[in-house]
């Protein structure tokens, strides 16, 4: 839980590409600390899936930094423990967002075989993991799972909650880690608060 009034680090404590050294106010989430626990969420995943088949999808673009992560860890766990969990993989994509606003549409590119777990960047109002739900529900998935790294608390929000939370963040745009400004920022390890100039500098 990142409380409202977190301050975060400075960009200087970091290693923060020299591109975006103007761009970002604040260090949220360092690249560490998402390693840590992501490590965990793959311990509790694999703990509740007891020797069920997953299939992991993944949605794009922003989850897919985290979902190799997540999956390097559950990978670990399966190699070095006596309880293992088959995996296989699939991968969607998902396009809800223009600037830093939420657009009503979402659109789904991709995927063939859905069928029990997903791996998410960000859940902010609920309103793109719904639609992917109800998509879901369609193949008739025995069982399905969401794992959000982030879940933001926002007025916005429909009320719906993942099933495995990474953390959960202030209502601010929040980019690195995969998560993007119009496609910019991905190519940066920790979660970073975008400043105001760099919403203008990136518009579309
Ligand atoms: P929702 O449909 O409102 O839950 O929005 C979720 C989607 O919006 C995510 O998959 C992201 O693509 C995008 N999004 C929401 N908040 C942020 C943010 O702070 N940074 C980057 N993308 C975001
Ligand atoms: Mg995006």
């Amino acid at each position: 839980m990142i409380p409202d009034d977190e301050k975060g680090y400075k960009l200087d404590l970091f290693c923060v590409p020299k591109h975006y050294e103007e761009d970002l106010d604040q260090v949220i989430i360092p690249h560490g600390l998402i390693m840590d626990r992501t490590e965990r969420l793959a311990r509790d995943i694999v703990r509740d899936m007891g020797g069920h088949h997953i299939v992991a999808l993944c949605v794009l673009k922003g989850g897919y930094t985290f979902f190799a992560d997540l999956l390097d860890y559950i990978k670990a766990l399966n190699q070095n423990s006596d309880k293992s969990v088959p995996l296989t993989v699939d991968f969607i994509r998902l396009k809800s967002y223009c600037n830093d606003q939420s657009t009503n549409i979402v659109k789904v590119i991709g995927g063939d075989e859905l069928s029990t777990l997903t791996g998410k960047d960000i859940v902010e109002t609920g309103r793109t993991m719904e639609t992917l739900l109800s998509l879901l529900s369609e193949c008739n998935p025995k069982m399905v799972k969401v794992v959000s790294l982030l879940v933001k608390r926002t007025p916005r929000s429909s009320g719906y909650r993942p099933d495995y939370i990474g953390f959960e963040v202030p209502d601010l745009f929040l980019v690195g880690y995969a998560l993007d400004y119009n496609e910019y920022f991905r190519d940066l390890s920790h979660i970073c608060i975008l400043n105001e100039n760099a919403k203008e500098k990136y518009k579309v």
